[in-house]
């Protein structure tokens, strides 16, 4: 069976699944040392490079989810990234967000992953997701927070140190309804 693509809305945000098309606009956000500081990934090689990479993306027909493009509804922008994904070998899911510079501070982070909570704990009926972070980045430590997300464990991964925070369907359920940005 051949379904439609999996996407979701919020107010302001169209969080769709990746398109090989979107490739020079990821390539782009992976060339911000800003953006990509706290990652703990490397730049892509070539726009050719992230065109691979998203023709071979396995986590949407594997899982239903995976890293959303987020595009602004009004102007038909990309603005960034964000969504779960489940990586082996834990079964844990993950919430990861990424935007470039110039989108910052406007409170996009908060609501696509409000969006891809809500959806997670829903349509897909996962049960707890976390989030990781390095431990200097304090804006997406913030936005973890934010999210309801409770401080689990650190762990070190060569040299580097990620702070876990998790959040689970009851927790995020009885969370009061987010003021309208
Ligand atoms: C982390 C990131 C996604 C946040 O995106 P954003 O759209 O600016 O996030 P929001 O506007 O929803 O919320 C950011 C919050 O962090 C706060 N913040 C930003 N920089 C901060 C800092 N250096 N220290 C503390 N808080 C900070 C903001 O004030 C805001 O909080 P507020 O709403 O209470 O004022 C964005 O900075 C980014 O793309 N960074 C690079 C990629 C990255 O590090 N991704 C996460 C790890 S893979």
């Amino acid at each position: 069976m051949n379904s439609e693509p999996f996407n979701l809305h919020s107010e302001r945000l169209l969080l769709r699944e990746f398109t090989v098309d979107d490739a020079p606009q990821l390539f782009a956000l992976y060339e911000d040392a800003d953006v990509m500081r706290y990652t703990g990934e490397e730049p892509f090689t070539s726009v050719a490079a992230v065109e691979q990479f998203l023709s071979e993306y396995p986590y949407y027909e594997r899982d239903g989810f995976g890293r959303w493009a987020v595009i602004d509804r009004r102007s038909d922008e990309f603005l960034g990234f964000c969504g779960l994904r489940r990586d082996n070998p834990t079964p844990e899911v993950d919430l990861g967000f990424r935007f470039f510079r110039r989108f910052w501070f406007q409170g996009y982070a908060t609501e696509a992953a409000r969006a891809a909570l809500s959806t997670g704990f829903g349509a897909f009926g996962l049960t707890e997701i976390i989030g990781r972070t390095m431990r200097e980045n304090l804006a997406s430590t913030h936005v973890l927070k934010k999210l309801g997300m409770t401080f689990r464990e650190v762990v070190e991964e060569d040299g580097l140190f990620w702070l876990i925070y998790s959040i689970d369907q009851e927790t995020f359920a009885r969370q009061p309804a987010p003021a309208v940005p």
